[in-house]
């Protein structure tokens, strides 16, 4: 197993990669040629937007070093990855300086984008060559969930097989088998695609608004579309990957018969307008902060203006690129190129679609990969537009005929494969999808809001499926379902999972904000006794709940979780406390359980005050973790509760976390609480008085931290009497209810379901 990591090139990559492996607790030893640099690039990340570290405490596992001085500290290293300068002369003279440092069975591999894998083990032996693969990040690599592997026929196969584990398991990637060919699979078909989304928009004379709108959304691409993209990548980036493709590619591959180098983007380039790192790019800022944009004829700067084209009204990629107008000519003919060479590149590229859709989806943020939107198109409708233009239909397509790349077959998904027949899409082991279940078979129990599924081995699966997953009295009600078959016997343990981006926003406000205009009051109360009542069924569930969050759980999707008897969450998960921003307080056991854990917290002075303190500090902030490490600090996750690096083994873990519960389970008992009562309340009323005194709190703030100091407090109490719980629940209720007939916070929440962003009033 690989435990520590070498990392040669402290640059943008290098020093992410590093990052990552840190996050995932590996030891690092990060060496730059530059003296200091990579000193310098631990520093520059611990700033970094957004965020290299999921902790500050992971920074600590990286040990800097010049390579000059301390090549010797890669001997301890089991893996040594080299992120320098894309030149294979510099990386080749490099290997051989590690031939004289690294241990015995170590591996070694290029972080390069372009450069062959037989060019780089060129002239270095047998013996390197065994212990040498390409292991492909993309930027940033925390957030980039694609690793493009590459194996050389030499290549050890406990090798390959050590890198891939720990590149899934540890740092939580997808890890894509590739040929050793020129871009291997994204930059190849990404390039082509960004080629011809710029060539086509400008000579079919679109603006950049429009290009952006009907080459992002329309399409499952993400919104910043082709010229918002180059932008946030930097234009300059471009060509130099052009430049290596052209370089390595026969002339005939399609790449290089499309190419065409644009005079505008060069220009850009010349004058330093290279994207949101430079001076603007395709779009800019005025002096007077006003947004610009390029004419795509003059090159000069305009105001924004917004994209109407008819074509924008459709709703299926299919529709969109038969529109006559001139979007729909656009996506037409982008879409033509790129989803006909990515048919073409199968088997040259990966060994099957679902490899290269995946590449996609990961590494460019698409949504749905060329083969699934070549599904959504149709392959036959494909096949015969690139005929009518004149061009040769790829042999993929041609064997696939009228029928989808995609298939389910008695419930399991099939793809289309280069040998005619349909095979199964295989995940690694410990991969659990959701989506897989659900093609399987029917939910348990099903409503508008939320689904129980059946995931095996006696485990049932909770999902939310609102918008945003937000939680209404649909999802409340299959709570309470859920509970209640398991206490039936319907399964031994549930996990609440789903795989959308986010586990939930938390309470349906906007349900909320209509009750309060009707002054439907007794309605919203029993809502919020109904919220409590399922979160406590939750929790006394005779059977183990584990909640697996991914994304952000806020608000009351945090305090389902608090309420789970475990969690496992992925990494990347934001968990807060964050109903102060609407104007209201945790009212659904949050307070409460916040309360607990922080007066059992070992490393906090006794006493009531620091407990409540505690609690108050991160709630009447909204704080959210930025990582599931960070809400460990927060007590948000418990020591106890597992974290998993990769999002595709969440449910997977969760259901072992559950299953290892089962026996001899019982609830946790409900603590009870000394709290210090007023006396508390009025210390914390003034320290954010004094917080609105010094302009860092506004004036409602006030209001609704009054509101929460006397439920943190413990309300009519003092230290020497002994509360439970449920009586924090009450003030929870009372305080929620207050808070919800001022005007100051319905203001808060028109402005949160309006902007989505928080009123500071
Ligand atoms: P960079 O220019 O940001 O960083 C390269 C670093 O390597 C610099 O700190 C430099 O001082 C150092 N360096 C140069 N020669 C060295 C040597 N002989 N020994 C030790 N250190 C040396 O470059 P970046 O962008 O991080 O790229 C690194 C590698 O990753 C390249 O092979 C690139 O093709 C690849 N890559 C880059 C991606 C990107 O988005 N920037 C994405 C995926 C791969």
């Amino acid at each position: 197993m690989i435990k520590t990591i070498g990392v040669i090139g402290a640059g943008v990559m290098g020093a992410g990669i590093a990052a990552q492996a840190a996050n995932a607790g590996l030891a690092v030893v990060l060496l730059d040629i530059v003296p200091g640099a990579a000193a310098q690039a631990i520093a520059t990340m611990g700033r970094a937007e957004p965020a290299a570290f999921m902790h500050s405490r992971a920074a600590r596992l990286i040990t800097p070093g010049d390579l000059g001085a301390d090549i010797g500290k890669l001997a301890v290293c089991d893996w040594i990855i080299e992120a320098i300068v894309e030149r294979p002369d510099a990386k080749r003279a490099l290997y051989a300086q590690l031939q004289t440092v690294r241990k015995p069975g170590s591996i070694v591999s290029s972080n390069t984008s372009t450069i062959p894998l037989a060019t780089l083990t060129d002239g270095l032996g047998a013996d390197f060559a065994a212990d040498f693969l390409i292991s492909h990040f993309f930027n940033p690599p925390r957030y980039m969930r694609l690793l493009e592997l590459v194996a050389g026929p030499a290549t050890r196969s406990d090798a390959i097989a050590a890198v891939r584990a720990c590149c899934d398991v540890q740092l939580g990637k997808t890890v894509i088998d590739c040929r050793d060919t020129p871009g291997f699979i994204a930059n190849r078909i990404g390039s082509l695609w960004a080629g011809m989304a710029v060539r086509h928009a400008i000579d079919l004379g679109l603006t950049v608004e429009e290009a952006d709108a009907v080459m992002g959304r329309p399409l499952g691409i993400p919104r910043t579309g082709i010229f918002g993209l180059m932008d946030l990548v930097g234009i300059d980036l471009g060509p130099h990957v052009a430049k290596s493709l052209l370089a390595s590619l026969p002339a005939d591959d399609a790449y290089c018969r499309l190419y065409r180098e644009e005079p505008l983007v060069a220009r850009m380039i010349a004058e330093g307008r290279i994207g949101r790192k430079g001076k603007g790019g395709f779009y800019s800022r005025a002096a007077d902060k006003s947004r610009l944009s390029i004419d795509l004829v003059t090159g000069e700067y305009r105001q924004q203006q917004e994209a109407r084209l008819a074509s924008l009204q459709t709703r299926k990629p299919a529709d969109l690129a038969d529109h006559p107008d001139i979007g729909g000519r656009y996506a037409r003919a982008v879409l033509l190129d790129t989803l006909g060479y990515a048919a073409s590149l199968v088997p040259e590229i990966a060994g099957d679609i679902a490899s290269v859709d995946a590449a996609m989806r990961l590494g460019y943020n698409w949504k749905y990969g060329p083969f699934e939107l070549i599904d959504r198109l149709g392959a036959g409708w494909l096949a015969r537009a690139l005929a009518a233009d004149g061009r040769a239909v790829p042999a993929l397509l041609a064997q696939v005929g009228d029928r989808p790349f995609y298939r389910v077959e008695a419930g399991t998904l099939q793809a289309f494969g280069v040998d005619g027949s349909y095979q199964n899409v295989a995940r690694p082991d410990g991969v659990l999808l959701l989506d897989d279940i659900k093609r399987a078979g029917k939910p348990m129990a099903r409503n508008a809001g939320a689904s129980i599924w059946d995931i095996g081995d006696g485990v049932a699966c909770l999902e939310f499926h609102t918008k945003m997953n937000a939680l209404d009295q649909d999802v409340l009600g299959m709570v309470g379902r859920a509970v209640g078959m398991g206490a039936k016997g319907a399964f031994k343990a549930l996990v609440i999972y789903n795989d959308g981006e986010q586990f939930s926003v938390g309470a349906n406000i906007g349900i909320a904000l209509f009750a309060a205009n009707i002054a439907a009051w007794g309605e919203i109360e029993g809502a919020i006794a109904a919220g409590q009542q399922a979160m406590l069924a939750l929790r006394n569930a005779p059977f183990p709940v584990v909640g697996a969050p991914a994304g952000m759980a806020l608000g009351g999707g945090c305090e389902v979780l608090l309420h789970c008897a475990a969690v496992v969450a992925s990494a990347e998960t934001y968990m807060g406390l964050v109903e102060v921003g609407v104007g209201l307080v945790p009212g659904w056991g949050g307070c409460a359980t916040m309360l607990a854990r922080w007066s059992a917290a070992p490393k906090l002075p006794r006493g009531p005050m620091p407990a409540m303190s505690k609690a108050f500090e991160m709630i009447s902030t909204a704080q959210v973790s930025k990582s599931a490490a960070e809400a460990r600090d927060l007590l948000l996750l418990r020591d106890s509760d597992g974290i998993s690096m990769n999002r595709d083994r969440l449910l997977a873990d969760a259901k072992a976390r559950a299953l290892a519960m089962v026996a001899d389970y019982a609830p946790p008992p409900s603590a009870k609480l000394r709290l210090p009562g007023p006396t508390g309340a009025t210390a914390l009323r003034m320290a954010v008085d004094g917080f609105v005194a010094m302009g860092r709190a506004t004036a409602y703030d006030a209001v609704v931290g009054g509101e929460l100091a006397i439920v943190l407090s413990g309300g009519d109490t003092d230290h020497t009497v002994e509360i439970d719980e449920d009586d924090v629940r009450g003030l929870e209720r009372a305080a929620f209810m207050a808070l919800l007939k001022k005007p100051g916070t319905l203001a808060r929440v028109e402005h949160m379901l309006e902007t989505g962003r928080p009123l500071r009033n």
